[in-house]
């Protein structure tokens, strides 16, 4: 057993483990990252694009913004369509002036992992077993195994960025924690294409087929998705049927301007809202997804992770600088209070959008009013701009 030592010890090389590993760096805090997987494999998972101000701006801090400044685009407002109709959310008039950034979460840890590199972040990769040890003590530390030999990481402190299905939640004991969970009964089959995006602008679109949602990477590189059962299997969804299925859910002047080609990427994710309480435990921190999961509609997941990195990296900054815990203390009900208003969002978003098996004509018409309301209510679409772009950290 090797034994080595840094001050926190972060577990997961997703966006909230780099991010924080690089916030702290910033301010000369020592940190090593464990990752379970390949560099490679990070970097090839796909994910949602729309990022609010508070993590734009957090990621100019860290010293990574320059790419997405450059590439990234400025959206200003977004579609939502009902059957034929289309109404437009003008995030920037509706909130005096805040907009959301397309760029995908993909390059996000792309930028990220360069800006460790360059500053000899220690990320260790392909790292097994990592298993989190002595968090109701002062001195915490971390066991894992790299090609079958055995390290031992000594920190102050650790910090959970594991994601949904990783080891830190697990390690806190069942009694010390509450969680909230709702299972969609539906997912999202994705696609990744090589052509002009539909529009511009995002469209989010209800009909009677199901949800549909036309969003974009950049103007060559188009991403669409299409409500579906959850026990579909990808190979009886060929690129002609899902471009099919995709136009008969659209208006049908959006369904005409459509570019179809090749899917570069086809995958099925399902829908979920989760919340642990609290996030903390000892020694022990959790943030990014492996605290809470939402649904994708409205894209706050990476969002979410942004500010929970916002909170723990000033808390163990103030840690270290003066010794101060109070940012330790209230991290969890900070980072909470932020977290159940994005659940409330998503939740809210997928329920006016999708169809669910069990609505009865009623629950229909109550969906259609919401959607006729929010297209011709500025009070409301105050609401739903407010929450796209980002409540305050
Ligand atoms: N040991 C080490 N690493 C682990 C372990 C483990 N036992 N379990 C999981 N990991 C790694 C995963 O391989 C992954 O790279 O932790 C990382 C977690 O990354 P994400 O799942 O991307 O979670 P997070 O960094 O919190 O990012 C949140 O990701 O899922 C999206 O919508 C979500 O956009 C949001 C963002
Ligand atoms: C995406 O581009 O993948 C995306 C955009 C907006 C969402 C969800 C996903 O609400």
């Amino acid at each position: 057993m090797q034994d080595t030592r840094t001050q926190v010890g972060i577990i997961g090389a997703g966006p909230s483990g780099l991010l924080l590993s690089q916030l702290l760096h910033l301010n000369g805090i020592d940190s090593v990252v464990l990752e379970r997987r390949d560099r490679d494999y990070v970097l090839g998972r796909i994910r949602a694009g729309v990022l609010e101000q508070g993590l734009t701006d957090l990621l100019r801090r860290a010293g990574i913004g320059e790419r997405m400044d450059r590439v990234g685009e400025i959206h200003a407002g977004f579609a939502i369509a009902g059957g034929d109709k289309e109404f437009r959310i003008d995030l920037e008039s509706l909130t005096g002036g805040q907009t959301v950034m397309v760029y995908g979460q993909t390059e996000v840890t792309r930028d990220l992992y360069q800006a460790r590199d360059a500053m000899q972040g220690t990320v260790v990769h392909e790292a097994d077993g990592v298993t989190p040890h002595g968090i109701d003590g002062d001195a915490p530390y971390l066991t894992y195994e790299v090609g079958g030999e055995a390290f031992r990481l000594h920190c102050d402190f650790i910090a959970g960025c594991d994601g949904f299905h990783g080891v830190s939640r697990a390690s806190i004991p069942v009694e010390s924690l509450r969680t909230y969970e709702k299972v969609y009964p539906f997912g999202w089959l994705g696609v990744l294409s090589e052509t002009p995006p539909i529009d511009e602008e995002l469209i989010y679109a209800h009909s009677d087929r199901g949800f549909a949602l036309c969003s974009l990477r950049s103007r060559m590189l188009s991403r669409y998705y299409v409500q579906c059962p959850l026990d579909i299997d990808l190979a009886d969804w060929p690129d002609d049927r899902f471009w099919d299925e995709l136009k008969a859910r659209l208006p049908r002047a959006a369904a005409e301007r459509l570019v179809t080609g090749p899917s570069i990427e086809k995958s099925i994710a399902p829908l979920r809202s989760f919340v642990t309480e609290p996030m903390q435990h000892g020694r022990l921190f959790l943030a990014g997804d492996a605290a809470h999961i939402v649904p994708p509609t409205g894209a706050k997941g990476l969002n979410l992770a942004a500010s929970d990195i916002h909170y723990l990296s000033t808390a163990l900054i103030d840690w270290y600088r003066d010794g101060s815990d109070a940012g330790l203390k209230t991290y969890s009900d900070r980072a909470l209070a932020r977290v159940w208003k994005a659940e409330r969002f998503s939740w809210s978003m997928t329920k006016l959008l999708h169809t669910f098996p069990e609505d009865q004509p009623f629950d229909r018409r109550m969906q259609e009013t919401e959607l006729a309301y929010l297209s011709g209510s500025k009070a409301a679409q105050m609401a739903l701009a407010e929450n796209y772009v980002g409540l305050p950290y």
